[in-house]
């Protein structure tokens, strides 16, 4: 399994000025829940952002050009998965996120509530192409109802 990981807002906002502009613990429980024991792939972005790095329990991979001590990177996705074994979540940012819309069978969304100012350097999810994908689920999260758990599947 290759899965996208990804909270959102109704815009699409997933980050602005290099953070999450919302917090709920019960997303993160969820995130972990699903990533611990696998391998997560981010942007260089996304790793410079972790409180804490590496994220434990779990092999991290980051994409970028450049060196960074403590932490496996590579230069393509591709080149990245070529070398894993089992499931792999994209953990984000943006331009990850994109390219992993290439490579994975299903996409985990977290939709928050939450309405942020999009002056303030904000980066989006893609438009996810309904040929391509299918929602598969649509449930209030358990502990949260105010966050909507979406499971989208690649249907080509
Ligand atoms: N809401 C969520 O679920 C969520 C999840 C993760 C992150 N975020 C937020 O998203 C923001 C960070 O995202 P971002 O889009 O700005 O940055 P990002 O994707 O995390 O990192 C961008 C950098 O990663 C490398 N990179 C990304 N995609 C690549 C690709 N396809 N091929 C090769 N290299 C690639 C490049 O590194 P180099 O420049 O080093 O070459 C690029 O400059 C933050 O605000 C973060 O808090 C939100």
């Amino acid at each position: 399994m290759k899965g996208i990981i990804v909270a959102v807002n109704p815009n699409r906002v997933i980050g602005c000025k290099g953070d999450i502009p919302w917090h709920y613990s019960e997303d993160l429980k969820r995130f972990k829940k699903l990533t611990i024991g696998n391998t997560v792939i981010m942007g260089r972005k996304t790793w410079e952002s972790l409180p804490i790095k590496p994220l434990p329990e779990r092999r991290n991979i980051v994409i970028t050009s450049r060196k960074i001590e403590g932490v496996e990177c590579f230069k393509q996705i591709k080149k990245a998965l070529a070398g894993t074994v089992g499931d792999v979540w994209f953990i984000g940012g943006a331009g990850i996120y994109e390219e992993a819309l290439k490579y994975a069978d299903r996409i985990d969304m977290t939709l928050v509530p939450d309405i942020v100012n999009e002056d303030d350097e904000c980066v989006y999810f893609p438009e996810i192409q309904k040929d391509e994908w299918r929602e598969s689920s649509s449930n209030k999260n358990e502990e949260n109802p105010e966050l909507m758990q979406k499971i989208f599947i690649r249907i080509t």
